[in-house]
């Protein structure tokens, strides 16, 4: 069976959840989190890299499209995402916005020089068939730049977290490891170059409010996050909470972000 007919319903519902929650959030995301995406480091991996189109695919406010807009003057910048509210933004920061799924991009094999995809793949249902769309439309010897939350949590520690984290953001589908990203990007004929590693801190209050989450949710999130119990994965590069005087008080994010190279002749 290929990648394509192992996607469940569920992808459908799961992108509905994310327009959900991206509809309310997305007046206050472009100056709180899409502000806080790694610009410098996005336009040090990108700079060397020779590019006229890119796509920027769950471009949300279109924070890295706006990355590639300045690094590479007179770029055409196309931005995709299934939220037209995040997309409204992207326009505003001079992106051609196009609403659509990164399960399903709208765009031939091979018509980006550079594609960038940055703080989405924990969102989709199906990332083996995301990556595949994400390196179908990279041309060969073109470039891509993943960006995500990973995990360095296994078993039931990490599955505990992820509850978590699908309590807070109902759109929050799975983080991955970053050594499942790489071998994604490699079975799609998609050379790793590089490979750097960020962390930021959020107190957990704000942490809550960036996801969207309501008083209920909130108060659910705080249970469940008061009775995790320290797992042995813990010393591994992964998002992780933090307890301060025997209490959590927020959350350590560890982003994996990843730049490769699509393989030529291919
Ligand atoms: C956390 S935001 C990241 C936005 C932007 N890339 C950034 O780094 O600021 C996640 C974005 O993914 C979009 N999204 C979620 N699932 C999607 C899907 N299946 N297809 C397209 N976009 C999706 C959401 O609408 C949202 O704009």
């Amino acid at each position: 069976m290929g990648l394509r007919e192992q996607m469940t319903e569920g992808y459908r519902e799961q992108v509905s959840r994310n327009r959900l929650r991206f509809k309310t959030i997305a007046r206050t995301y472009a100056d709180g989190q899409g502000r806080r995406l790694d610009g410098e480091l996005l336009a040090e991996l990108i700079r060397p890299v020779r590019f006229e189109f890119v796509l920027d695919v769950a471009t949300g406010t279109g924070a890295a499209a706006a990355v590639a807009a300045k690094v590479g003057a007179g770029a055409k910048i196309i931005g995709v995402d299934s939220s037209a509210e995040m997309l409204v933004q992207a326009r505003a920061a001079g992106v051609l916005p196009v609403v659509g799924i990164v399960e399903e991009l709208p765009f031939a094999d091979g018509a980006f020089d550079l594609v960038l995809c940055t703080r989405a793949l924990h969102h989709v249902r199906h990332p083996a068939v995301a990556v595949a769309e994400l390196a179908r439309v990279v041309r060969p010897g073109g470039h891509l730049v993943v960006a995500d939350n990973v995990t360095g949590l296994s078993g039931a520690a990490h599955e505990r977290v992820e509850t978590i984290q699908r309590l807070r953001d109902p759109g929050h589908s799975s983080t991955l490891t970053e050594d499942r990203i790489v071998e994604l990007l490699q079975i799609n004929s998609l050379d790793v170059l590089e490979c750097r590693r960020t962390t930021s801190y959020r107190p957990l209050a704000q942490w809550l409010a960036d996801g969207g989450a309501g008083a209920q949710e909130s108060a659910e999130v705080r249970r469940h996050v008061a009775a995790l119990e320290p797992s042995d994965d813990e010393g591994v590069f992964g998002t992780n909470f933090v307890t301060e005087a025997g209490e959590v008080a927020g959350l350590r994010q560890a982003m994996s972000w990843i730049k490769a190279q699509k393989r030529n002749g291919l």
